[in-house]
């Protein structure tokens, strides 16, 4: 089966890139599975009910979080409710919300699951033991696994893939919203990468408007940050390949889509 993530949904400007080309992304690459990350969807922070519905009705299956999750206050009123959107699972015990999702799709279950690192993050509960409990359950389900770690060092998202190498599907890297270039299955057959990268704003900082940046790091007075509105647009994604009986990755492949990387059908 193929599975395409596509990587952290910055503003509108995201959103319209996501609204685009996620019909165009299925046509050309006839995933089974999309997942998208949605944890800047809404103003670059966090997501709301509206948004994580558009985001289905365009063709995504699961959303998955990160560190914003929280932003926008009126997660906590929809989160319990939302089927098909995931929060990191080592978040503190009692939050509301979910990690771990089965989806079934055309008669194989896949485990979704989403965890964020803590390495340049909030201390949160331990990923790597989280993950071990997270296989044990989905194992007895599926042997299809397919992780998000949301982390900002490589290092970490390095060190987490390996330690779950050939006990999962993939492991796709998000947050630092750039992508890249190091895509491979790892020996004992899980696909990789340290970051999908984003889609959004292509001239800004990271999808926020760089002058404001500039700003902070000649002043370090405080600044706000916004989504840039105006210019070019990107997307970035991957798409799995992935047996269905071993839960083995065969191919990962990065999708990047912008002015100096036009999208050909
Ligand atoms: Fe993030």
């Amino acid at each position: 089966m193929k599975i395409l993530f596509v990587g952290d949904v910055v503003g509108s400007p995201g959103r319209n890139q996501l609204e685009t080309y996620l019909p165009k992304l299925k046509q050309k690459y006839q995933p089974q599975l999309t997942i998208v990350n949605g944890e800047n969807a809404a103003s670059g922070k966090g997501i709301t009910e509206k948004i994580y519905k558009q985001f289905l009705s365009w063709g995504a299956d699961v959303i998955t979080m990160g560190n914003h999750t929280w932003d926008k206050k009126e997660i906590f009123e929809f989160i319990d409710e939302a089927q098909n959107m995931i929060r990191p699972a080592n978040f503190p015990e009692g939050t509301p919300g979910k990690g771990l999702q089965y989806i079934n799709c055309n008669g194989i279950k896949v485990a979704v699951i989403n965890l964020q690192g803590r390495t340049f993050l909030p201390a949160i509960d331990d990923p790597f033991r989280k993950i071990d409990e997270l296989i044990e359950q989905a194992k007895k389900e599926t042997s299809v696994i397919f992780v998000d770690f949301h982390a900002e060092a490589t290092s970490e998202k390095q060190a987490l893939a390996w330690y779950v190498d050939g006990r999962v599907s993939a492991v796709v890297g998000t947050h630092t919203h750039t992508q890249t270039a190091d895509e491979r299955i790892l020996d004992g057959g899980t696909a990789y990468i340290t970051d999908v990268g984003m889609t959004g704003p292509y001239d800004g900082i990271l999808g926020t408007d760089r002058q404001a940046v500039i700003k902070k790091f000649l002043t370090s007075l405080p600044v706000r940050f916004e989504v840039t509105k105006e210019g070019k647009t990107q997307l970035n994604a991957v798409v799995v390949e992935i047996n269905d009986q071993s839960g083995k990755a065969k191919t990962i492949q990065r999708i990047l889509i912008n002015d100096d990387h036009p999208f050909f059908v």
